[in-house]
């Protein structure tokens, strides 16, 4: 991983877009490698694509308070991260809020990938709050991670439409689709120095 910037992914399921990220990190001249997967899940799929493709990864035990996550188990990500030279954390489905340690240490540092169009339908199932509030388009956003529930200033965003016959599952997966795309292009951008952030803006560099 020589040369590359070192990032951590932190997934609490399936692990669709900690593989999109795998995959990404493995294309010549791409400017980041995944050092490290982390979850809170024991049965993360996302565990077991990190085994199959030999990256590290490790089990953290947030605690009993579903959303949020212990002082200790911050912390102990915070170590993880920080013994292995990482850069940048990447959230992927990791459905608790971050704070403490890990968000001190990684303040600017640390993105998250949200199924909606931010600032619209933040927290939790934000495809099926698109679906019932019937907004015609929907969509996903890769921001950075402030102490706010998906607050942070937006890197990017990918549009889709809401068709007349959608259920939350097809939905959700016409939006996943744009999110295998808009993660690694996010992590693209911030790994190459292309982000500068100017309070709610992210200016992209195209030089
Ligand atoms: C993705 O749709 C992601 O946007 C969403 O969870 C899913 C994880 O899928 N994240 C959130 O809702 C965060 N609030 P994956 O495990 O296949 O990447």
């Amino acid at each position: 991983m020589k040369d590359k910037m070192k990032i951590a992914v932190i997934a609490s399921g399936r692990g669709s877009n900690f593989m999109a990220l795998v995959k990404a990190c493995r294309k010549d001249g791409f400017p980041a490698g995944i050092a490290l997967l982390i979850t809170d899940n024991p049965d993360a799929g996302a565990l077991e694509s990190a085994r199959k493709n030999g990256i590290e990864s490790f089990v953290v035990d947030c605690g009993p308070g579903r959303g949020s996550m212990s002082a200790e188990s911050s912390s102990e990500m915070r170590r993880l991260c920080v013994e292995r030279g990482v850069e940048l954390v990447c959230l992927a489905g990791f459905m608790r809020i971050v704070r403490g340690d890990l968000l001190d240490a990684y303040g600017g540092r640390m993105l998250n990938i949200h199924p909606a169009l931010l600032p619209s339908f933040k927290g939790l199932h934000g495809q099926k709050q698109a679906l019932d509030y019937g907004v015609r388009y929907s969509g996903c956003t890769v921001h950075f991670v402030d102490p706010g529930v998906d607050t942070g200033p937006i890197i990017i965003q990918k549009v889709v439409p809401v068709m007349q016959d959608d259920t939350e599952e097809s939905l959700s997966e016409r939006i996943l689709v744009e999110e295998h795309k808009a993660y690694p292009e996010a992590v693209r951008l911030y790994a190459g120095g292309k982000l500068k952030i100017e309070g709610r803006r992210v200016l992209i560099s195209y030089e």
